[in-house]
Order: structure tokens, then sequence, then C-alpha cells
């Protein structure tokens, strides 16, 4: 039985049109929240939740994500000569942060196919996705108790939002049976991106997955479904639906901050959240925004 899950799964291959055309030349996991990029968001996630060994899912533009965890000696140097001791703080924050790995997806055919791909370096143990365009705030931990759950039940597990109904069509969503945990679902049915009136709750799934390894041989012959794309959806929902074979899965239910960096909307209220909060910004940012808004009538 596993006791300690170590390995993370992070897809950044995605062709992030909705982001163009910033995304023209960048992967939308690199576009900064702050003054970081949402990237480093979810590997410091990964981390503190004693995962450490990540792999991440690149694509096209991929150099931007491996040089931002790798050493800038250059820049290092300029900054140790001018005795810029924060400064080279910042930039080394990123390169000690875990062991990172690297694999390219190739073509873009779907997270489902992007995770795939993660088959020889995880091998036959449970495992943790996060999507690199999804933050969860660091003060609202969510994947301890995901991690635990997975130990202990023994299933997959999903992390699950509830969602406004008109909007769950963005989103997989979730059928399911309560458990005497109020924060823990028994899933039993899955639906991607379903329209209002045919979805099955409006508990939609978010970017964090712990998964048994059975994952991979269910997603070896999960066909293209919505958009054309595999999706990882559709795998869970075979899990579901088999738990005998597979394990099935479970659902936490989120109800922390959670910010889509892939959407334009919530990135700019991502930006402005964690910014109010900052002890560097916040200061003058909160009465600067007070004053703004109240020009907005
Ligand atoms: P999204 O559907 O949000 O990503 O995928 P996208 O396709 O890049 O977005 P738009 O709609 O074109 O703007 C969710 C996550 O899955 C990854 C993305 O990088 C993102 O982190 N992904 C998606 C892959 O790694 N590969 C894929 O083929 C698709």
């Amino acid at each position: 039985m596993v006791t300690h899950i170590t390995k993370a799964v992070i897809p950044a291959a995605g062709m992030g049109t909705r982001f163009l055309p910033a995304t023209k030349a960048m992967p939308k996991e690199m576009l900064p929240v702050v003054d970081k990029p949402a990237i480093q968001y979810v590997v410091e996630e990964a981390v503190a939740a004693g995962l450490t060994d990540v792999l991440m899912i690149t694509g096209r533009n991929k150099n931007a994500l491996e040089n931002h965890f790798d050493r800038v000696t250059e820049l290092e140097a300029v900054l140790i000569q001018k005795g810029d001791r924060d400064r080279l703080a910042k930039v080394n924050e990123s390169t000690d942060l875990a062991d990172m790995h690297y694999v390219r997806q190739g073509d873009p055919l779907g997270l489902g196919h992007a995770v795939l791909r993660a088959k020889m370096h995880v091998g036959r143990e449970p495992f943790a996705v996060l999507l690199g365009d999804d933050i969860i705030d660091a003060r609202d931990p969510l994947l301890d108790k995901m991690l635990s759950e997975q130990i202990t039940r023994n299933t997959s597990v999903v992390a699950l939002l509830e969602v406004d109904p008109s909007q769950i069509h963005l989103y997989g969503a979730a059928a399911i049976e309560k458990t005497d945990d109020p924060d823990v679902v028994r899933i039993t049915g899955l639906v991607e991106k379903p329209a209002a009136e045919d979805a099955p709750s409006n508990l939609a799934i978010i970017g964090r997955y712990v998964l048994r390894p059975e994952v991979f041989d269910v997603l070896e012959h999960t066909k293209p479904g919505k958009g054309n794309e595999i999706q990882l959806t559709d795998a869970l929902q075979e899990m579901a639906v088999n738990p005998e074979t597979t394990g099935g899965v479970y659902g936490v239910i989120f109800r922390g901050r959670r910010y889509d960096t892939g959407d334009r909307l919530d990135y700019i209220k991502a930006i402005i959240q964690l910014a109010v909060d900052r002890d560097d910004l916040g200061v003058e940012l909160r009465p600067w925004l007070k004053e703004f808004t109240s020009t907005l009538e």
C-alpha cells in the first residue's frame, strides 16, 4: 500500500488560444500573475504538498518554461556584482524548487493525451496532476486533503468546485453520492462541458487530480470526445463506473480561492486579488482601487 505520493504531472502544452496574441510565442503558463509566472505558483503548490518530483508536459514554445526553472548564470553574476541580494533571491526562487523533468506532447490532442505522456515517468504508482494555468490560493490548501483521501480510500480523487449552473458548460460536471465527510463525495459519473439542462450537478471538476495509475490503461483506449480532443474527463468517467477494475473516483469539494489564469477575465481578477493582499503592493493599490472603482458608475 502507498503511504507517500511524490510525483506531480503538470500539463502545460495547450495552445492557449483564448489568450492570443499574448500566447503566440509564449505558453500561457508563463503569463505573469503580479510578478511570477502562473506556472511557478503551481510548482510551489506541488512542492508545498510534498510532491518534489515534477514532470511538465510541454508543447511548442517550451523553452521559456524550461528556462524559468533553470539557472541564469549571466543574470546571477550581474546581480551579485551589484550586491542586489533581494533580486538574486527572486531569480533563484524557481531554480531549486523541485526535481524538474520535461516531456513533449507533440500534437496537442487534449488533456487526456497530455497526461498519457507521463506514463513512463510515473510508472505504477499514484500521482498528482496540476493544470499549469489553474492557481489555487496558497492560503487555502487543497492538495493535502486530496493526497490523504487517495491514500486512505485507494481511489482516484478529483477536485470539485460548486459553480453557478450557468457556468457548468465550461467544466466537467460530476454526478455524486454523499459520504460521511461533507467535503468528500463518491463520483458516480462525469460529463465534459454539459449544457446546463444536461448537467448532473453544479459540481465542476477543477485542475487538481490525484490519480491511480490505472488511468493510463484507460487513456490508452479513450477516443477523442468534446472538441475532438482526448479528454481526461472521459477516462475518469470510465473509471467512475468501473470501480472494481480501476479503483473508482472520489471528489474533494474545494471551498477556497482559485484562479483560472487561462481565462482573460479570471486572469485580471487573479492579479488584483493577489496584489491587494501583498505587503509590498497592497498599501498603495487598495486606496487607488477604491478611488478608481468610485469612477466607474
Ligand atoms: P485548456 O483547454 O484550458 O487549454 O486545457 P488550451 O487548449 O491551451 O486553452 P484555449 O482554450 O486554447 O485557450 C487545460 C490544461 O491542459 C493543458 C493546457 O496547457 C492547460 O494547462 N493541455 C490541454 C495540454 O497540456 N495539452 C492539450 O492538448 C490540451
